[in-house]
């Protein structure tokens, strides 16, 4: 599969197999947010790879804990497993602030995402994570995976193979100007 092939087959996925993830793949993916580029070549990215279901679903729960009737409501209309639907690997990149650092992190979650493709496995940029990671939440998972002091939660994705694909969304070709 070449890169623009991987680009149109992504999709997110929202059921995932309970099929383990290689670690030789999982090193991959790694190695994709690794290689991401980063503004004046910060590198302050930080990505915690998490296979331990145990820790998955403690995310999951302490997530599940803080979202409002709608978001819960959401999550069941889509049958999910949890917040990760059911993933048996889940990155998630955390950064010490900086000006471009979200933005970092948003080019290397498409990179493991493209990855993940390559590699035959699916994956699901989830942002709702965030709250098992917010400093008022009193069970914040800030020490469990070990961040530092200034380091904060970015975004975390879900990776595994699918149980059921979804095909990849229309393109707005209406969005786009030409000069
Ligand atoms: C920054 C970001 C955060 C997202 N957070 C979630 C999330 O918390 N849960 C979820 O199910 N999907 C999440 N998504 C996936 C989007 O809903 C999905 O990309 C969008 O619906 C388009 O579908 P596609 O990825 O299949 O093209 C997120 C995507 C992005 C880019």
């Amino acid at each position: 599969m070449n890169c623009l092939e991987a680009i149109r087959k992504r999709s997110s996925c929202r059921d995932f197999s309970d099929k383990k993830v290689l670690p030789e793949d999982a090193e991959k993916l790694l190695e994709a947010g690794l290689a991401s580029p980063t503004a004046i070549n910060a590198q302050s990215l930080r990505f915690s790879l998490i296979t331990d279901e145990a820790l998955i679903q403690q995310i999951s729960d302490r997530t599940y804990a803080r979202l409002d009737a709608g978001r819960l409501q959401s999550m069941k209309d889509r049958q999910a497993k949890n917040l990760f639907y059911g993933a048996p690997l889940v990155l998630i990149i955390s950064s010490v602030p900086s000006n471009y650092a979200a933005i970092d992190a948003g080019i290397a979650t498409q990179s493991i995402c493209l990855a993940a493709e390559q590699l035959g496995l699916s994956s699901c940029i989830i942002g709702m994570s965030r709250r098992s990671f917010e400093e008022d939440n009193p069970q914040h998972m800030r020490q469990i995976l070990q961040m530092e002091e200034a380091e904060r939660y970015l975004i975390s994705i879900a990776i595994g193979y699918a149980q059921s694909r979804k095909e990849p969304h229309e393109l707005s070709w209406d969005h786009v100007r030409r000069f």
